[in-house]
């Protein structure tokens, strides 16, 4: 190991969404809901939805290639794959290993990771403490979700929010003084049963009475999520900030987890943010929990919306309850 530590940053992004797009309008066919209602309590207008064949691992599958070509590294030259998020292939094994095999990642290590919507954050965050001693050199960290799986399309409460999407980055090392400037993880697991689904893990085997009762699908009490929302983000953008010794005058572009465009409104505002600052795209994908962040950031930078030199704070919040964040400082090609 160096007797120094080595800067870690983003070498390349990718993304893909499923073709199917589901509109409210179509939503108004099969639940008690409105087009009106979830544009004007969410922000969010469609959706994308998987194949019924396609896994969640398909979907970072496709979205890896795209951040392995984007960083101009062989899937050979990955160390390690981190996939983030709460709608696994199976419970066993890990859908990190069916990438690290669909990519020919031969020599990368492979594990998943779950922090709900907040689990792209804490997997980029273990991903800069393996490139920051040197013991590793090139982490593929992947969110991908398929929810549409895994919620009760009956439950207005919940289907109309969440969609289907992967998105990944390559972390590697970059020059001093960009890459990760602060990191921060925080949980509150008082909170878990605000945001789970009950059945079909050791708590409570699935079998039929639960599949019966729809348990093994999202529960939410989404009035108790939104109050956690709206405060762990002012608070960890806050903390964020401070820890990356910046001002909030030089945040550039705000990534937020895209679950509800007031919570993203709420906290814009709290850091004094025009929203010309703050990426938000939830309005065409809904809420794809662990893959929002690297999606948003994929079509930010694709864009051109990212500069070298911006800094960026990207912070979420999601199931367990979990919170956290990333400020980085956009690299120089
Ligand atoms: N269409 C019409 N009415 C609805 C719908 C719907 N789709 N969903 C709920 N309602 C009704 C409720 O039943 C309630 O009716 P009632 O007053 O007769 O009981 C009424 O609308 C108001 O419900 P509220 O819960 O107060 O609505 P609110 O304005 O809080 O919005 C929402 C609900 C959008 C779910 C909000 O609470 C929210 O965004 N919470 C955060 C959820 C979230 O982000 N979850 C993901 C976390 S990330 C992760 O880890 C996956």
């Amino acid at each position: 190991m160096p007797n120094h530590l080595i800067q870690a940053g983003i070498l390349g992004v990718g993304s893909f969404l499923p073709e199917r797009i589901l509109t409210n309008k179509e939503l108004e066919e099969t639940v008690d809901t409105t087009d009106q209602w979830i544009k004007s309590r969410t922000g969010i207008r469609e959706r994308r939805i998987a194949e019924p064949e396609m896994s969640t691992s398909d979907l970072a599958l496709l979205a890896s290639r795209k951040a392995l070509e984007n960083a101009g590294i062989g899937p050979e030259e990955l160390d390690l794959i981190i996939l983030t998020t709460c709608s696994k292939d199976m419970i066993i094994p890990a859908g990190a290993c069916l990438v690290q095999q669909g990519l020919g990642a031969s020599k990368a290590g492979a594990f998943d990771l779950e922090a709900g919507c907040t689990g792209f954050i804490y997997g980029l965050t273990i991903a800069t403490q393996f490139i920051a001693t040197g013991a590793m050199k090139h982490i593929l960290v992947i969110g991908a979700e398929n929810l549409s799986k895994v919620v009760n399309w009956e439950d207005r409460n919940t289907c109309v929010l969440f969609g289907d999407g992967a998105g990944a980055v390559v972390v590697g090392q970059v020059n001093a003084n960009e890459g990760v400037l602060a990191t921060n993880l925080s949980a509150e697991g008082s909170g878990w049963q605000h945001l789970y689904i009950p059945a079909g893990g050791s708590k409570m085997p699935a079998d039929p009475v639960t599949v019966e009762k729809k348990l093994h699908y999202v529960h939410m009490n989404g009035k108790e999520v939104f109050r956690y929302a709206v405060r762990v983000m002012e608070e960890e953008s806050l903390k964020l900030v401070k820890a990356a010794n910046l001002e909030l005058s030089d945040i550039d572009l705000l990534i937020p987890h895209q679950a509800n465009n007031r919570i993203i409104e709420h906290a814009a505002k709290k850091l004094g943010l025009s929203m010309d600052k703050v990426v938000v795209n939830l309005d065409r994908y809904g809420n794809t929990s662990s893959a929002s962040i690297p999606i948003a950031l994929a079509e930010a930078v694709e864009s051109g919306r990212v500069k070298a030199g911006d800094n960026i704070v990207m912070v979420a919040f999601g199931a367990g309850l979990t919170s956290g964040g990333v400020v980085l400082k956009w690299r120089e090609r």
